[in-house]
């Protein structure tokens, strides 16, 4: 049965809120705190809806269940908060442009390869703001081996990422000189839109992966950007993270976190802090000639 279209007096109640954040929890490490009770209703009505259930409880029965795989899915992509914007937090750009490029440089010259990863890259702004100021720096990335991996738990995210075509709201931080080289403007539904040239649309491989789960990545990123990300994890969540993103990340790499997130204790992961929300491998840890890591995320010595 249909929800009415004025739903607003389906009540969560604070018991299926603590049981659906058990469900959110587990399945992609977000938390649904009390106090996001009004904003979890009004973004999960719109699921009761869609699936004809009539109450909070019936749907928590749903995600709960086996046959709800694909709604928990659904449920997770409707919690998560997907704002991001092009150029954000600029100073990151800055310093993968004067401390990594450099590096990667002489990496290509001597036939290897230079590769960045955008964790929870939502709509594809962060890891398209990456190709295009490391391209103004250096137009030969073009023909080296030169790629980004970007990856998002929410498929809808990324299946817009994929398309690459923005509406001209969202491109206001691109700088003009950049938004006439890599975009082509176009309509969608009529309005004003722009589109990634596929040059650099073929630089980023969009993927659908939660950080919860295995890491299936074989080689390490000369940068790892996991900005706005964390904040919606707990302490142990977060905590359980870091030595991942150390083992995935190269010798001379750096991870960068957004302005309000922090590594809790970096000396104690391998990291220090090398910037703003800008951790790269202590000393000792650079030396490391691993470069590959198992699934756990621990790194397994080969080079
Ligand atoms: C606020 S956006 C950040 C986007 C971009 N990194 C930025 O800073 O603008 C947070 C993204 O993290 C994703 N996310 C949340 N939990 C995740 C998880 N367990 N695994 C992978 N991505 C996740 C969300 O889907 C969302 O797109």
């Amino acid at each position: 049965m249909m929800l009415p279209e004025d739903d607003t007096e389906v009540e969560l109640s604070l018991a299926t809120l603590e049981a659906l954040h058990q469900v959110s929890y587990h399945a992609a490490g977000l938390i649904l705190a009390p106090e996001k009770a009004r904003m979890v209703q009004s973004r999960l009505r719109f699921r009761l809806r869609e699936t004809g259930l009539t109450t909070f409880e019936a749907y928590l029965a749903l995600v709960r269940s086996d046959a709800g795989a694909s709604e928990r899915r659904m449920m997770i992509s409707a919690l998560t908060t997907n704002v991001s914007h092009f150029f954000r937090e600029p100073h990151h750009f800055e310093i993968l442009a004067d401390e990594i490029l450099p590096l990667a440089q002489s990496q290509i010259k001597r036939g290897g390869r230079f590769r960045i990863w955008s964790a929870g890259c939502s709509n594809g702004q962060e890891a398209f703001s990456i190709v295009m100021h490391l391209l103004d720096r250096d137009p030969s990335l073009l023909n080296a081996d030169f790629r980004i991996l970007a990856t998002d738990i929410d498929p809808k995210v990324i299946s817009f990422a994929r398309a690459a075509i923005y509406p001209d709201r969202m491109i206001e931080g691109i700088p003009e000189n950049l938004r006439t080289r890599f975009m082509e403007p176009t309509l969608v539904k009529g309005q004003p839109a722009h589109k990634m040239i596929d040059t650099v649309r073929h630089l980023i491989r969009f993927k659908e992966l939660n950080l919860m789960n295995a890491w299936p990545m074989s080689h390490v990123f000369d940068a790892i950007f996991c900005r706005n990300v964390v904040i919606y994890f707990d302490g142990p969540t977060q905590e359980s993270l870091w030595p991942r993103f150390h083992a995935a990340l190269a010798p001379q790499g750096r991870l960068f976190l957004g302005h309000s997130e922090r590594v809790g204790n970096p000396d104690a992961v391998g990291f220090v802090i090398s910037g703003p929300t800008t951790y790269s491998k202590s000393q000792s840890q650079k030396s490391s000639t691993s470069s590959t890591y198992d699934k756990q995320g621990k790194t397994n010595g080969s080079s």
